[in-house]
């Protein structure tokens, strides 16, 4: 069934036809683990815009607005600039864009590390400025009060183990974690320690497959998986990673799509018919509405 989009330039709200699905919230992501069985996998994208949460929204059950936005919007080079402006106006966009999916924002680097009262202040203003269901953000035992603190406070969070991009600095990279048996044990204790704190979900990215599937099996909250293993409790990728915008994507993305090619061939296409002076054609001419 396909879907169409109205939009309501008063609102910006895009109104979906047929009506749109009941939104799934974060303790129904929750209950989908149940006794250690997700019997139905997670389904989690990126998104970034109303236009692309407008796309993704009847097929995942969690849209995130990534802060790898710094990267993939905005042509940074890592996501350590992010800032909290940025996340607040990219998540209000998807969620004006979508009616089903959960969505979930990240907490930039340096707006929630300090305390967890400095987290609760600007987690409180993603929810109230979005309208975004919950915050995610990285480290592990670390981040255990924090995650505490704000689950308690009616703050809904989902963690990040694993390879962390926000601590690039003190990695040296971006390459897989957990190769050595003291990091692989470290990395199941982060995951447990979210889980113990009240995390609704803890992401696992970049690891080694034995390691995303002891974590899953450690702990009671589902496991997002990505570059980790088939067995956690649900995936998610970048978007533009899965639809092919880049060339260069990290090794465990599939590409579902080859979209640079597509823009670049419509692009090549519309600057030769305006070089020619064939567009626009005489049915694309702008004609001025009489009255
Ligand atoms: O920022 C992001 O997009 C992420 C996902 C890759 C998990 O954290």
């Amino acid at each position: 069934m396909s879907t169409t989009f109205q939009l309501d330039t008063a609102t910006s709200r895009a109104h979906p036809t047929p009506a749109p699905m009941k939104r799934l919230t974060i303790p129904a992501i929750r209950a989908r683990k149940d006794d250690g069985v997700t019997a139905e996998p997670i389904v989690m994208l990126t998104a970034y815009t109303a236009r692309q949460a407008q796309l993704l929204d009847a097929h995942c059950d969690l849209l995130l607005v990534g802060d790898s936005l710094g990267q993939v919007i905005y042509g940074l080079s890592s996501s350590v600039p992010v800032t909290l402006e940025m996340m607040i106006n990219h998540g209000a966009a998807v969620v004006r864009g979508s009616y089903h999916a959960a969505v979930v924002v990240d907490m930039p680097f340096g707006t929630y590390e300090q305390s967890p009262e400095q987290a609760f202040a600007n987690a409180a203003r993603l929810l109230k400025e979005t309208g975004c269901a919950a915050v995610k953000l990285e480290g592990g035992e670390a981040m255990a009060e924090t995650v505490a603190f704000l689950t308690q406070r009616g703050i809904p969070v989902m963690g990040h183990v694993g390879l962390t991009p926000q601590a690039v600095n003190v990695l040296g990279g971006y390459n897989a974690r957990g190769r050595s048996d003291a990091e692989a044990q470290k990395i199941v204790d982060d995951a447990k320690a979210l889980d113990a704190a009240g995390a609704f979900a803890v992401v696992i990215e970049g690891v080694v497959e034995p390691i995303a599937i002891a974590a899953t099996k450690a702990i009671a909250c589902p496991t997002i998986g990505i570059g980790g293993s088939a067995q956690c409790d649900g995936q998610v990728l970048v978007t533009e990673d899965m639809c092919g915008l880049f060339e260069r994507v990290p090794r465990f993305v599939k590409r579902y799509a080859n979209l640079a090619e597509e823009i670049e061939t419509a692009a090549a296409t519309y600057a030769g018919e305006v070089r020619a002076r064939s567009f626009p054609g005489p049915e694309q001419t702008y004609q001025p509405r009489k009255g």
